[in-house]
């Protein structure tokens, strides 16, 4: 196949691109950097320029495809006060990317998050499908819960779409995300902490086992299915926070609520939510088998520890 991939210079497009090539498949990224570009290139992928707002540019690049797996999004505006911009970006991309898929039968693939979920239990591939199942949530994050939706209603248009649910933390050398930044605060306030008892449950994937199930979703995936990239259903906040102390040589210790923004600073609205989630459906469905380090095993490998 010749796969159109958004955001294939990113932590997990970087990822998902060998995967394919080694699979035998040609991949086409979108880069909006020289940067990139060469990243790319270097991947062994072909290169089409532009950014996630060129809509003729995605028209282009998904008509020239077998298939398209969308991992772009605006992080950099996203975590500067736009989430709501980058969102609604994100919702355009796809829409594109339906609109030229329509009917064709081709693959579509776009990242979603198991985060919140259901808070509290396990979340399953069957979670969050009806269309009130978002209104705990508001602004972009709603907006990105409805582009899910639309994707996968795009079954019905002759697309086989599918939706593939990372866990919030997708680890591996190399990783900048929720536990790198676990890793820094813990470094800076001297303490490795956890909110409450620190029970509550937090799920993972290798960015490797990740990056195989978006092949296994573009090559195979039913249209209109739910996949769960979940290897560590929910690993306790307090463990996570006590490999992160013996390697830092720090004391691990709760953190009271009220200081949680303090001393956590934004992961103080995150790292205190109970986000189980299931990959039972996934693996059932696509034979896929993580076989990466769980998060334990791999903050473990010391890699998150030996930065600058
Ligand atoms: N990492 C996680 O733990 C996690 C968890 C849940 C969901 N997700 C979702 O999974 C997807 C991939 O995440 P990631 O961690 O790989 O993100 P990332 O490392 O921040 O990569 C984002 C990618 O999007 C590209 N991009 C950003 N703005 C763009 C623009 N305006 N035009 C074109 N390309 C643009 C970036 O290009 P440059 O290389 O040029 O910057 C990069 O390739 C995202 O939808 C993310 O929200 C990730």
């Amino acid at each position: 196949m010749r796969v159109f991939v958004t955001g294939a210079s990113g932590w997990i497009g970087s990822a998902v691109v060998p995967e394919l090539i080694d699979a035998g498949h040609q991949v086409t990224g979108l880069a909006r950097s020289d940067a990139s570009a060469a990243a790319l290139t270097t991947a062994g992928a072909e290169v089409l320029r532009g950014t996630i707002d060129d809509l003729d540019t995605l028209r282009a690049g998904a008509d020239a495809s077998d298939g398209v797996i969308h991992l772009a999004f605006k992080h950099d505006v996203a975590f500067s006060g736009g989430f709501q911009a980058a969102a609604d970006a994100d919702r355009r991309a796809a829409d594109t990317f339906g609109e030229v898929l329509a009917g064709s039968g081709r693959p579509f693939v776009i990242a979603s998050g198991t985060l919140g979920l259901a808070p509290g239990r396990v979340a399953t591939e069957r979670d969050g499908l009806d269309p009130g199942s978002a209104a705990h949530l508001s602004g972009g994050p709603q907006t990105r819960h409805a582009t899910a939706l639309m994707t996968l209603s795009l079954a019905s248009r002759g697309v086989r779409s599918s939706v593939l649910r990372l866990p919030p933390t997708v680890h591996g050398d190399g990783d900048h995300g929720f536990m790198a930044t676990l890793v820094g605060i813990a470094r800076d306030k001297g303490v490795s902490g956890y909110l409450g008892d620190g029970s509550n449950r937090w799920p993972a994937v290798h960015r490797f086992d990740a990056a195989h199930l978006f092949r296994l979703a573009v090559e195979q995936a039913p249209a209109g299915s739910v996949l769960h990239a979940v290897a560590d259903e929910g690993v306790p906040v307090r463990a996570i926070a006590e490999v992160i102390g013996r390697h830092l040589g720090l004391p691990v210790a709760a953190i009271a609520p009220e200081d949680a923004a303090g001393h956590f600073t934004w992961l103080g609205g995150f790292i205190g939510i109970d986000s189980p989630a299931s990959s039972a459906l996934t693996r059932e469905l696509l034979g896929w088998q993580p076989v990466q380090p769980g998060l334990l095993d791999d903050l473990d490998k010391g890699h998150y520890f030996h930065r600058p």
